[in-house]
Parts: C-alpha cells; structure tokens; sequence
C-alpha cells in the first residue's frame, strides 16, 4: 500500500507525526497509555477524567460545536441515523438529539462501565437513542447502516493500524465518518504546548491524560497515510488550525 510514494504496509511504524516526520517531532509521542485505557487504574480517576471532558465540552461549548459540524454534514438527510462511537460521557449524543428534531443516535463506547453510566442517564430512556457497547475498530452494523459515524477525541487512543480500522469501518457502515480530534502542532509550538501542560499532569488525572493525547494526536500527513492504509478510494477533507480541533470528513469513493 502506498500514499504519495511511501510504502503504507508496515502502518504501526508510522510516527504520530506521518512517515516525513522531523526528528523533534518523532520525540514528541509515547507509548504509554492514558487512564481511561488502563485496566490497573481505579474506576474513581476514569471517572474525573470523563467528568472533566464533559464539563470542560459543555462551559467551553465544544459540545455544541462537535454537534453542528456532524448536523451540517447530515443537513440534506430528513432523518438522519447518526452512530456516536466513542461516546464516553454522552454529552456530544445529547446535544445531537436537542439540536435536531427527528435524528435518530445510536450512542456507543467500549468501555462497559462508560455504556452502563450512558445508558443509566436520560440517553438510555431517550425515544430517540440507543446506547450500546462497541468497538470502533470493528463496528456492529451492516453496510450503510447510519449517514453518519462520528468519532469525537478518541482517535488518538487508538495506535496506527487500529486508526486506519477505523477508516475502513467507518467508511463502510455509513456514507461520511467525521472524526474530530486534537490538532498536532507544529513541533517547537507542541513542545510550548507540552512544558504548559507538564507541571499540573502529576497531580490533575484529566492533565495527565491531556499529555499523553497530545504526545499520541496525528498529523494531517499521518491521518492520510491511515486513510490511504485501509483504502485507497476514500476521500479525506482536513479541516483546522493550531488552536482548533483537527477535523477530518472521510468518504468512501464506492
Ligand atoms: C477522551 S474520551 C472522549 C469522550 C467523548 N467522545 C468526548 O468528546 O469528550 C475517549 C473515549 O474513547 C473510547 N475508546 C477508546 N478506544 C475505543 C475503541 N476502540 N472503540 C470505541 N471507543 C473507544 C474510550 O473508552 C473513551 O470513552
């Protein structure tokens, strides 16, 4: 497999930073995993860290904001069937439902504990909603099953070739699969990010996490070279900057 000469087969290789990646950048990612992906971590940090996600998604409106990029894509459909994978808290399913008045969300998570707390708050009750357990990398749908998949600041928990199954399942069961996540700056400007960040990353479980979703967000080139990796006929339009979240809209050229 190949994307603008470079061989794509060996993906895992690939640096977070894409295969061109300047030596600086290749020092800035890790191997080691957050909280929420730890199973020898209590339930109680997991639990700060999906609460600090949502408060900090509802005061900084981020919420909102995921929500109207993933309605503006649908905006054609009558009713759209939208697939939240990644879910974690909830918040961003539930502000799909109040900001659209027929969609139907089936909101989803791999983790148990996070699919239980969803489905104990008013999603699992919402006449609108399903919420069940699923792995983003091995979706639970037929083909063309939703308009829409949206993965919202997850991607980056996933190493390279679990990403790129995420193309392809994404692309596969719906007609547009939105993924929205940390931009990778610039390295001098990620290292300024990282040294920000560092001192409190001890003692806030959210910062810790914070760090090491930075260390491991993709590039623009990275994210090509995933989508190129599982298949060659998907089109990917980037959108974002420096401060704003990496937005990435894939469809499959089927
Ligand atoms: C940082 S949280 C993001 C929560 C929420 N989407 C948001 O916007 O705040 C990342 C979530 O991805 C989930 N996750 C990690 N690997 C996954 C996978 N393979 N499939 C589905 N979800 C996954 C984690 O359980 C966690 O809830």
């Amino acid at each position: 497999m190949s994307y603008m000469g470079i061989d794509t087969s060996d993906i895992d290789r690939m640096p977070r930073g894409g295969f061109r990646a300047s030596c600086l950048d290749r020092l800035l990612e890790t191997d080691r995993q957050e909280y929420l992906d730890r199973d020898d971590v209590d339930e109680s940090t997991k639990n700060q860290v999906i609460g600090a996600l949502d408060w900090t998604g509802r005061f900084f409106r981020n919420h909102q904001r995921f929500a109207a990029i993933a309605l503006d894509l649908v905006a054609d459909v009558a009713d759209p069937r939208i697939l939240e994978l990644g879910a974690g808290h909830g918040g961003v399913s539930r502000q799909l439902l109040a900001d659209h008045p027929s969609a139907q969300v089936t909101v989803t998570d791999l983790d148990p504990d996070s699919v239980a707390r969803i489905a104990a708050s008013d999603l699992g009750s919402h006449p609108r909603a399903e919420v069940r357990q699923m792995d983003a990398t091995e979706i639970d749908a037929a083909d063309d099953s939703y308009d829409l998949v949206l993965f919202a600041l997850s991607f980056h928990h996933l190493r390279p070739s679990q990403a790129a199954r995420v193309f392809a399942e994404g692309t596969r069961v719906a007609e547009t699969l939105l993924i929205i996540d940390l931009p990778r700056p610039p390295a001098p400007l990620h290292l300024l990010r990282l040294a920000t960040m560092l001192p409190m990353a001890a003692v806030l479980p959210f910062v810790h996490d914070g760090v090491i979703s930075s260390l491991r967000s993709y590039s623009p080139s990275a994210l090509r070279s995933l989508a190129s990796h599982a298949d060659p006929s998907i089109e990917l339009t980037l959108r974002g900057g420096l401060n704003l979240p990496q937005i990435v809209i894939a469809r499959n050229g089927r």
